[in-house]
């Protein structure tokens, strides 16, 4: 089936990925494009609009991007933002200029004149406003529909050719009514039919996916987490039995997790899961190593030699699959998004296994989107909603060496941990939460007898995306139950504290 779609012209503005993410959040197809797409481009991938975005440059400025002006002339409805909005202005016969003061932040938005752009939208609202040139005269045609106090022409139209240009941001959060501002370019000006939804993404990619794979093996390093675990699974929708996924038992995973793993996707999808027992591999190489990053650095390393020797079984590879979403393309600056990208080494994964490209059919999404998808593909709660866990997991969760002993008991401890959390309906609400294994031993008495035994420190907090965090106000009923059955079932653990200090100055994860 083929969606209507709306194309994203990107000139480089930071909320670009939010654009295409809200409206498809509003029902319609989104993908963003490179600016310098021509006209003839652009009527080949048939848009019922387009929308060009914000960006860093002034339009005056020799060198900054601009767009095939024949784009204008297709037709098709134009939404600019920003320097959308501004570069719309100037090629049409407008006037652009740095202004005095720049605008940044919130300000109040007026409606000038009631349009089908402002369709349930007050007189007054708050709109997000970043920039320091302004738009000072409109091309013939157009005219203004809204103003700030700094911004005589906030909002600008034409309702003849479908053009409409907007100073503000109504893809941020902080725009009151930005979402209706963008649901009105979409339904109102666009006549969108709102034909797209996670079903359609599936079958999209699915579709994506089989045309650029072919007959070709695909390999998938299957770590647990959702990213992955929805990648793989997308992948395997696509192309079945040609896709293998390696899961590397490295010991330190937490309780029931590589069980799991197994029982859901390849006793309960079929797909072709391979385990790689390494435990006694990582435990030999962790034995008496007391360095958090020496731990992670043996760990890493060990993964690929792993992986790469599980793959050299299978014969010859063609393509990899990564479960890279939108957050991590930002990260590491990996720029312009593209479903099937040539052969580059991300993650730390092996270059030289000899594949041909790298298969990431989430690289356009965000968290949340990707859970949708995995609830989408069948996926069950556990997995689509499982909270972050860092490669490394539990070991660098023990302070100090890492033994088997040491492991059972962080793991038991978690394990009530997590399930307390759960039981009390907080899961969702906590970004992360588990236990530490402190390198602390304290005296206790349980039964009739003194005890010297472990201190287990408990963690949760709450976050948007892991960079600041704030600890968690978890009830004290909740943090009692934790505590009396970690000290009542757990081997070698007499005493339970719980963190509570933000990120920053302490970092999430203890070591
Ligand atoms: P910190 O401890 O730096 O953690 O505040 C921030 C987020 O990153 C996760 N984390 C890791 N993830 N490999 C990973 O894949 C790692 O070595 C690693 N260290 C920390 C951590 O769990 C938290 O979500």
């Amino acid at each position: 089936m083929q969606h209507q779609k709306i194309l994203v012209l990107d000139f480089g503005g930071q909320y670009n990925q939010l654009i295409a993410r809200r409206v498809r959040d509003l029902g319609v197809f989104c993908e963003l494009k490179p600016s310098d797409m021509t006209a003839a481009e652009v009527r080949a991938y048939a848009p019922v609009g387009i929308i060009f975005t914000g960006g860093p440059n002034s339009v005056y400025e020799a060198g900054a991007p601009h767009i095939d002006e024949e784009i204008l002339a297709l037709g098709i409805p134009v939404l600019g933002i920003c320097y959308g909005a501004q570069l719309i202005a100037h090629l049409m016969g407008g006037e652009v200029a740095r202004a005095d003061m720049g605008e940044y932040g919130k300000c109040t938005l007026l409606i000038e004149k009631e349009a089908p752009m402002s369709e349930g939208v007050p007189y007054e609202s708050v709109c997000w406003m970043s920039h320091t040139d302004r738009i000072t005269a409109l091309p013939a045609g157009f005219e203004v529909l809204a103003k700030t106090a700094a911004c005589p022409i906030a909002m600008y139209g034409d309702a003849a050719r479908n053009i409409y240009g907007i100073q503000f941001h109504p893809e941020v959060v902080h725009t009151r009514y930005g979402t209706a501002f963008l649901k009105n370019f979409l339904y109102n000006i666009c006549n969108a039919a709102g034909d797209w939804t996670m079903a359609g993404f599936v079958q999209e990619q699915v579709e994506k996916i089989r045309s650029a794979v072919g007959e070709g093996r695909v390999l998938c390093a299957m770590s647990g987490g959702v990213d992955s675990a929805v990648a793989a699974t997308l992948v395997y929708r696509a192309i079945g039995k040609n896709l293998t996924c390696v899961f590397v038992d490295n010991g330190l995973h937490r309780k029931g997790e590589p069980e799991e793993i197994m029982r859901i996707f390849k006793d309960g999808l079929g797909m072709d899961l391979i385990k790689a027992d390494a435990q006694d591999l990582f435990l030999d190489a962790l034995a008496g190593v007391t360095d958090p990053e020496q731990k992670r650095k043996i760990i890493g390393e060990l993964f690929i030699r792993v992986f790469e020797k599980e793959a050299a079984k299978l014969g010859k590879i063609d393509y990899l699959v990564q479960g890279t979403i939108y957050p991590d393309v930002i990260e590491s600056g990996k720029g312009k998004s593209a479903t099937i990208k040539s052969h580059h080494n991300v993650g730390g994964l092996p270059a030289d296994i000899g594949f041909r490209g790298i298969v990431e059919p989430l690289r356009d999404l965000f968290k949340d989107e990707v859970r949708k998808v995995g609830t989408e593909l069948g996926l069950p709660d556990g997995v689509v909603w499982r909270q972050p866990c860092p490669g490394p997991a539990l070991a660098i969760r023990i302070m100090g060496d890492v033994t088997r002993e040491k492991l059972a008991t962080v793991r038991e401890a978690d394990a009530i941990f997590r399930e307390e959390i759960e039981r009390a309906g907080l899961s969702r609400d906590i970004w992360q939460y588990f236990a530490v294994l402190t390198d602390s031993k304290t005296v206790g008495v349980q039964g009739d007898s003194r005890t010297y035994e472990n201190v287990i420190a408990l963690r949760a907090i709450t976050s948007v995306d892991g960079m600041t965090a704030d600890w968690a106000r978890i009830p004290f009923e909740v943090l009692e139950r934790v505590s009396t059955r970690i000290t009542g079932e757990v081997k070698h653990a007499n005493r339970v504290v719980y963190d509570i200090t933000s990120k920053p100055p302490a970092t999430i994860e203890w070591e």
